[in-house]
């Protein structure tokens, strides 16, 4: 069983699948976390994120430690992630490791942008999670501000939409909602009642299934 949940920055993908994966016993694999640690790896070369070659030798390198390091976070790495996933050789150095996690029984929710198209077009469920940049940029500020962080609106606005921009507009593995994706628009939603409807989703997918924890 696969879940395929791709989206936009901040429209709730990672609290979804987490919670998907927990409820149906599945493995998780947050693969915007890759990107990042490509983006850093290359930052650390001295190398501009944009460097096609550093950044494809960065993605070519990556171990699994490299997923664990804790300054992946940020809106800095966020942006580097975004600008090394434009890059067909980061992508196609990434793309094997990510087909063979979900392939893993007994399967996995993966989010990111292009699981539904790319990593896993015959995922058992693909849902693209939809949200407009202003509901966005006010969930991402008030998380910053919790952290202790800078989260000023403005600013959070302005990165989230040239991120979008990056990630919708490049030529290799664009954002978009798979052809067979349920398209779920997360602005008046909380994240139990999204949780709610992709459990509903995908349980008529499998034949089945309802939202118990
Ligand atoms: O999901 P995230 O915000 O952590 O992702 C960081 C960046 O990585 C995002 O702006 C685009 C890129 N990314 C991608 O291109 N493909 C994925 N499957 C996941 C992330």
């Amino acid at each position: 069983m696969i879940i395929a949940i791709d989206g936009p920055a901040a429209s709730g993908k990672g609290t979804l699948a987490r919670r998907l994966a927990a409820h149906f016993g599945l493995a998780y694999l947050d693969t915007g976390l890759i990107y990042r640690a490509v983006g850093a790896r290359t930052a650390d070369l001295g190398a501009d994120p944009a460097d096609a070659a550093a950044a494809t030798a960065a993605a070519e390198a990556l171990t699994l430690a490299d997923l664990a390091r804790t300054d992946l976070r940020g809106e800095a790495a966020a942006s580097a992630a975004s600008k090394v996933a434009a890059i067909p050789g980061v992508r196609a150095a990434l793309l094997d490791f990510q087909r063979r996690f979900a392939a893993t029984p007994p399967g996995a929710v993966l989010d990111g942008r292009d699981i539904g198209t790319v990593i896993c077009p015959d995922a058992t469920a693909k849902l693209f999670l939809l949200a407009s940049a202003e509901v966005r940029a006010r969930r991402r500020a008030a998380e910053l501000q919790a952290r202790g962080e800078a989260g000023i609106y403005a600013a959070v606005l302005r990165d989230l939409m040239a991120r979008d921009e990056r990630d919708s507009g490049r030529d290799v593995a664009p954002l978009q909602p798979a052809a067979d994706a349920i398209l779920l628009n997360t602005d008046d939603l909380n994240a139990d009642q999204v949780f709610e409807l992709a459990v509903q989703a995908v349980g008529r997918k499998v034949g089945g299934g309802s939202a118990q924890d």
